[in-house]
């Protein structure tokens, strides 16, 4: 009798504990991990296969994920999970293989460089190994080709790893035989730094559409930074669909220029490798902030987005790129009024869903956290 009592008691509590969560059958993955770990919930699992050295700093991960994976588009993107030191990290990177050779194999590949600073990036190139398991999440993001049909003439600015989406883009447009130009204009410290320098080169060499430029500008010096003189030698250039991927220097830039030339924001496609700041200098940032559901109420002063406010709180909220993209940090704002990082967009006063790392506060602002 007892032990009936008990087993229903444990029965109770195993079904709040399931009924609390988003994904009920995550509750068991840490014991799924042990027994084995592509039978996880929570993410899904994939085995890294190969390793490939590009550069001195980066390296492309080629993984199959399970079969709960739904594939991607190019120019897609993914967070990656991975435990680091005990601590589970979130980290979104572009896949740089295109949509087919996952139908052809079931895999993809992530190229990943290291970044200065980048404690997540490190340990990937320091731990990752043919057979480890690591978590991804769907693809997302809207960094898309141009539709099939009438092909248009396409011009890609990429900086350093930024150049990920555009070797995921080029291979796709190339298997379609795309016949409008593509050019892309690719800015690199050295020509050592070249990321899929074969992919690129074969590409160039086999599909006649191509027109390929690399500027390394520690070796050419000033001239190699992307100028008027880069645009003007691409024919048509102020009529072509634009998309820009690279350190936020390169990204103002490339934006000022096209704006200069008349290039409409419709005709431009960027995703970014680092969160740009949209906000006007001049523009009054900060205030006090109150997490709720914490019940705790801290001043914020500057330009500091409200993800690294509640960090600086102790507290803990879900992020996977820090930078916009991966909707991963959404959140309920109940009150006040907070600017978007990216736009420079001053949000409502009311209650909506905001995205905690590009979102800073203007004035008093709570959040359900
Ligand atoms: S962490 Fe990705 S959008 Fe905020």
């Amino acid at each position: 009798m007892l032990s009936t009592i008990r087993s229903q008691g444990a029965l109770h509590w195993l079904g709040r504990q399931l009924f609390n969560r988003d994904d009920p059958g995550a509750f068991f993955d840490p014991l799924l991990a042990v027994l084995n770990p592509m039978w996880v919930r929570g993410f899904v699992p994939a085995r890294l296969l190969d390793v490939i050295d590009e550069t001195a700093d980066t390296r492309t991960f080629r993984l199959r994920p399970s079969a709960r994976w739904q594939g991607f588009r190019a120019g897609q993107h993914v967070n990656v999970i991975v435990d680091v030191d005990g601590v589970r990290q979130h980290r979104t990177f572009t896949i740089s293989s295109a949509p087919s050779q996952w139908r052809t194999d079931g895999t993809l590949t992530l190229t990943v460089k290291r970044h200065p600073g980048g404690h997540v990036t490190h340990w990937m190139h320091d731990h990752l190994r043919p057979g480890t398991i690591l978590g991804i999440s769907q693809a997302f993001g809207e960094f898309d080709l141009p539709p099939s049909g009438q092909p248009k003439p396409l011009l890609y600015i990429m900086g350093g790893s930024g150049v990920t989406p555009a070797l995921s883009h080029l291979v796709s447009l190339a298997e379609r035989d795309y016949r409008a130009p593509v050019t892309l204009l690719y800015y690199v410290r050295t020509q050592a730094d070249v990321i899929g320098a074969e992919t690129l080169y074969a590409l160039a060499a086999r599909w006649p559409a191509l027109s390929l430029h690399v500027f390394a500008t520690e070796e050419q010096g000033e001239a190699a930074l992307l100028n008027e003189q880069h645009l003007d030698a691409v024919p048509g250039f102020a009529a072509r669909d634009a998309y820009l991927c690279g350190p936020p220097g390169l990204m103002d830039r490339a934006n000022a220029l096209l704006a200069r030339y008349g290039v409409q924001e419709e005709q431009i496609r960027c995703t970014f490798f680092s969160a740009p700041t949209a906000v006007a200098a001049d523009t009054p940032l900060g205030g006090a902030v109150t997490f709720a559901r914490s019940d705790i109420h801290v001043d914020s002063d500057g330009d500091a987005p409200l993800l690294e406010i509640a960090e600086a709180a102790e507290l803990n909220p879900a992020y996977g790129c820090r930078m916009g993209i991966c909707h991963q940090c959404s959140c309920r704002k109940t009150e006040g009024t907070v600017v978007n990082r990216l736009t420079g967009k001053a949000s409502g006063p009311g209650e909506e869903t905001i995205q905690l790392c590009i979102s800073v506060p203007q004035g008093p602002v709570t959040v359900d956290l």
